[in-house]
């Protein structure tokens, strides 16, 4: 890999993309890690003498939606980690005229695109489309770790036509996923939650044979429960017919499901205090702790019980931890419990998919690049 920190250019008057995972809900900004770790690749360069601009997506729109721009943002990045450096906003897509005020910004300069899913190219890692970004800048950097499982063209194709690196906090990312994969101590404990059943699940068989026990929460322990016939109303799960039947299929010991819940409107939204005795009581014989995705619907303080009640047991415990998912390390981080983790990944799925050994185009690509 291609490390911005090993790299011998010289940055002085050049323009630097830089790929920022800028994916956060409205209203979470304060104690949102993503928002946190963009600054060190920014000082990097900008001690350089380079001029940066920052690039990012924010939801899935398909076209230009208002709501999902990237305007305020910048306004909240420069009231706080970029009051000393403010960031300019670029809020059209004339490529030409961005191309001019790039060249004409002074040294240390820091831009910020509109939000790059306004285009359709972007998701479909059209190469027109990435070429049109590359010509922009004279080099690439990939800071967005919690991306990089999407081929995408600011992060896929746009590696191919430019200079390209890997920014530190995708470095920070890659030697933390890459030193638990190597000397994960056992007992191993998995903890899986947050409203994306579907991954999890997938997460889950990759990891059957390594993992010594698996606790669930959220919309993978309803789909669980449902599994067993287990009345579950209209809870959140996945409802695919294979995973029915993996479900069936596997011998579950090792799968720790919720023995009590908190029930709102016919659905499961937080593990009960039962469970929260049964999940501690794992957590202590644990060696490893990797957790992803809430326990329960935790931006509604009263089903935010369980995941603060087990966030509070791993920061008691000694085992090595890593906690993944822009959710669950920011309310990590409301909770000023972060100091206590081992290491907070700003990836959601892409953390999991690193940790299954899937080939991510994001690090492939910049595996490939020149
Ligand atoms: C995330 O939040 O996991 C990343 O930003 C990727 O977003 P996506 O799932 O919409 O591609």
């Amino acid at each position: 890999m291609n490390y911005l920190t090993k790299s011998k250019e010289n940055f002085k008057n050049k323009i630097c993309l830089v790929r920022v995972d800028l994916n956060i809900e409205k209203g979470q900004e304060k104690d949102s890690l993503r928002l946190n770790v963009i600054k060190p690749t920014v000082d990097f360069l900008t001690k350089r003498g380079a001029k940066i601009l920052l690039l990012s997506h924010r939801g899935r729109p398909i076209k230009k939606d208002r709501k999902q721009s990237l305007g305020l943002l910048a306004r909240y990045l420069n009231l706080h980690q970029f009051k000393k450096q403010p960031i300019k906003f670029i809020s059209h897509f004339d490529f030409k005229k961005i191309k001019k005020r790039l060249k004409a910004a002074p040294l240390k300069s820091v831009f910020l695109m509109e939000n790059l899913r306004f285009f359709p190219e972007e998701q479909i890692n059209s190469r027109s489309f990435a070429k049109k970004l590359a010509d922009l800048g004279d080099y690439y950097v990939n800071d967005a770790f919690a991306v990089s499982h999407r081929a995408n063209a600011s992060i896929a194709a746009i590696a191919s036509f430019i200079k390209s690196f890997a920014g530190l906090q995708l470095e920070k990312e890659i030697k933390n996923l890459n030193g638990l994969l190597k000397k994960a101590e056992k007992p191993v404990i998995l903890i899986l939650g947050g409203g994306k059943p579907t991954d999890k699940i997938g997460f889950l068989k990759a990891f059957f044979l390594k993992a010594d026990y698996f606790l669930l929460g959220g919309g993978i322990a309803n789909t669980f429960l449902a599994a067993q016939k287990l009345p579950i109303g209209n809870s959140l799960r996945d409802h695919n017919k294979k995973t029915l039947a993996f479900i069936n299929r596997i011998n579950r010991r090792k799968i720790i499901q919720p023995v009590d819940y908190v029930i709102n409107n016919k659905q499961i939204l937080d593990i009960g205090p039962k469970t929260i005795d049964l999940y501690s009581r794992y957590i202590k014989i644990g060696r490893t702790i990797v957790w992803n995705g809430p326990l329960g619907l935790i931006e509604t303080a009263r089903f935010a019980k369980g995941t603060k009640a087990i966030t509070e047991k791993i920061s008691q415990h000694k085992a090595f931890s890593i906690v993944g998912g822009g959710e669950t390390a920011d309310f990590i981080i409301k909770l000023k419990m972060d100091k206590k983790i081992g290491f907070l990944s700003t990836g959601g799925g892409a953390m999991l998919e690193y940790l299954s050994g899937k080939p991510m185009p994001g690090l492939e690509a910049l595996n490939k690049s020149h």
